[in-house]
Order: structure tokens, then C-alpha cells, then sequence
């Protein structure tokens, strides 16, 4: 069954919690998509995880559409969200809805993901206006990164948490149907998912949140540039990778792979007439 933000909001009134994580290319989207999570995002984490960037800032439009529709391709059931990059938004109104137009035209998102409370608020509309759903996404907001001076836990001050939850009540206003709470005290996301009716979505916010993200490279260990507190490994991949490229390494230098089962046949008869 496809999962729409339908779900989402059926979700939150039965207290039922989503999953949601991150994927970037077919094959891991279509392995996730059997699984049952709700929700593939296509996050602009792509820029860390897939392309060795150092944060999110110069992941373009073109870099999103690109992996947002393979990832479609792959997920059948899963709420395809994909993230609107850095200045894909901000610039205007109409730079948001263009921008969110074509991730979901020529990526196939079922939803958009952008960043930021308040600010960003006329652009929400706009989009949901347009007929294509936004996740909101508050707290640390990674493309605000040279802003907040680093990758801190926001939320931390009474003003803080206060702007916190106003800025959530605002997206739920403007239309988001979700909102994905980053690096916030799990108190105050608890306080923030009991003030609003749509689901919250939290990354490092605790466990009182309507469902969870994660980025499915540090779920499975495979990114090791940084690893946050709020990160579990499900498994060990990167070591299990890393083992089979020695080991494969070794064969090849050894003149044991391939072996007798990985090989075409030629007729013997033909053989004798080529030499
Ligand atoms: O880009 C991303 O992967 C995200 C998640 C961390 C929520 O925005």
C-alpha cells in the first residue's frame, strides 16, 4: 500500500509512529521500500554521504532531481520526500514553487522537504498551493550551518525553545503536513509534537516524536566522516563492504576469481579455427 501523507496524518491521530530514512539510488531505495518504512527522503545529506561534500551547501537542483528519480523508481509504497537544496527557496516565492515544481516532474517526489520556521512560511503556502505537499524542518537546520557557527543542539535557551515551538505551529499554519525536528532537547521535542496536529519527524529529538529519520549511511555504518550522538548502527555494512573489497582484491591478485562457474564457453570446433 502507498504511503501519502494520508498515513501521515493517520498516523499522528491513532499514535501510531512512522519511519522514515534516506536513500539516494535505486537499489537501496527498492531493498528499503520491501521493508515497510513509511517514508524515503531524498535528503540533501546526499551532499555528505554520496559526493564527499563537507555539508549541504553546494548540492544543486540538478544533483536532487538526479537521485530523487531513481530513488521513485525504486519505491513503490514508501512517501517519496525529496529535499529542496540550499538557495532552491529562499530566493523567492516563485523560486520555491519552480524549484519544488521540478522535483516533483522530473524526480517524482511525492512530497518536498525545506528548511526553516517562520522565514519560510509564504513559500509553504505557495508550494502546498500548488498541490505538492512540504515537510517542514526545524532545529538544526544543516544548510544554516554557517549561521549557527557549527552543528550544535538548538532549542537549548527559554527563547530558543519558545521560538522552537511558535515556528512549528507556523509551518503547521502555512500547510506542511510533517516536520522534521534536528538536534533538539527530547523534552522540548515532546513539548513541540504534543502542541501541533502534524506529525513531527525527529533526527537526535528523542523518542516522544511522531516517527524517526535517519540517514541510512550511518544506520548501516557506511559513513564514517562524522557520527553524531543521536546515530545507531543496525548493522555493520561498512565493515562487511570493507571485507569483501579485500577479499575480492585478493582473488583477483591470486588468479582465483574468476573461476570455471563465472565463465562464457566457446565450442570447441570454433576455437580450433581461430588459431
Ligand atoms: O538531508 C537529510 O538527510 C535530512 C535528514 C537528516 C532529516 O534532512
Amino acid at each position: 500500500m502507498k504511503n501519502t501523507v494520508l498515513t501521515f496524518q493517520e498516523a499522528k491521530v491513532k499514535g501510531e509512529k512512522l519511519s522514515m530514512l534516506t536513500a539516494y539510488d535505486y537499489s537501496t531505495a527498492k531493498l528499503m521500500d520491501e521493508t515497510g518504512v513509511n517514508s524515503i527522503l531524498v535528503g540533501d545529506s546526499l551532499g555528505n554521504v554520496m559526493l564527499g561534500y563537507e555539508d549541504t551547501i553546494s548540492v544543486t537542483m540538478e544533483d536532487m532531481i538526479h537521485h530523487g528519480a531513481a530513488v521513485a523508481r525504486g519505491a513503490k509504497n514508501a512517501l517519496v520526500i525529496i529535499d529542496m537544496p540550499f538557495m532552491s527557496y529562499q530566493t523567492s516565492v516563485y523560486d520555491a514553487v519552480v524549484n519544488a515544481g521540478r522535483l516533483m516532474k522530473e524526480g517524482r517526489a511525492n512530497a518536498v522537504k525545506l528548511e526553516g520556521g517562520r522565514e519560510v512560511c509564504d513559500k509553504i503556502e505557495a508550494i502546498v498551493a500548488a498541490g505538492i505537499p512540504v515537510c517542514a524542518h526545524l532545529g538544526l537546520t544543516p544548510q544554516s550551518i554557517n549561521a549557527f557557527g557549527g552543528f550544535k543542539v538548538q532549542g537549548k535557551s527559554e527563547a530558543a525553545a519558545k521560538k522552537l515551538i511558535e515556528d512549528a505551529k507556523l509551518v503547521e499554519k502555512a500547510g506542511a503536513f510533517a516536520v522534521v525536528l534536528e538536534c533538539v532537547p527530547a523534552k522540548l521535542a515532546e513539548l513541540v509534537t504534543k502542541s501541533i496536529g502534524i506529525p513531527t519527524i525527529g533526527i537526535g529529538a528523542g523518542n516522544g516524536c511522531d516517527g524517526q529519520v535517519l540517514v541510512y549511511a550511518d544506520a548501516l555504518a557506511m559513513f564514517s566522516d562524522f557520527r553524531p550522538k543521536f546515530v545507531k548502527s543496525f548493522a555493520n555494512v561498512g565493515d562487511i563492504m570493507r571485507e569483501a573489497f579485500k577479499a575480492y582484491d585478493a582473488e583477483v591478485k591470486a588468479g582465483t576469481f574468476p573461476a570455471e562457474e563465472h565463465t562464457y564457453k566457446i565450442a570447441d570446433d570454433v576455437l580450433e579455427k581461430l588459431y
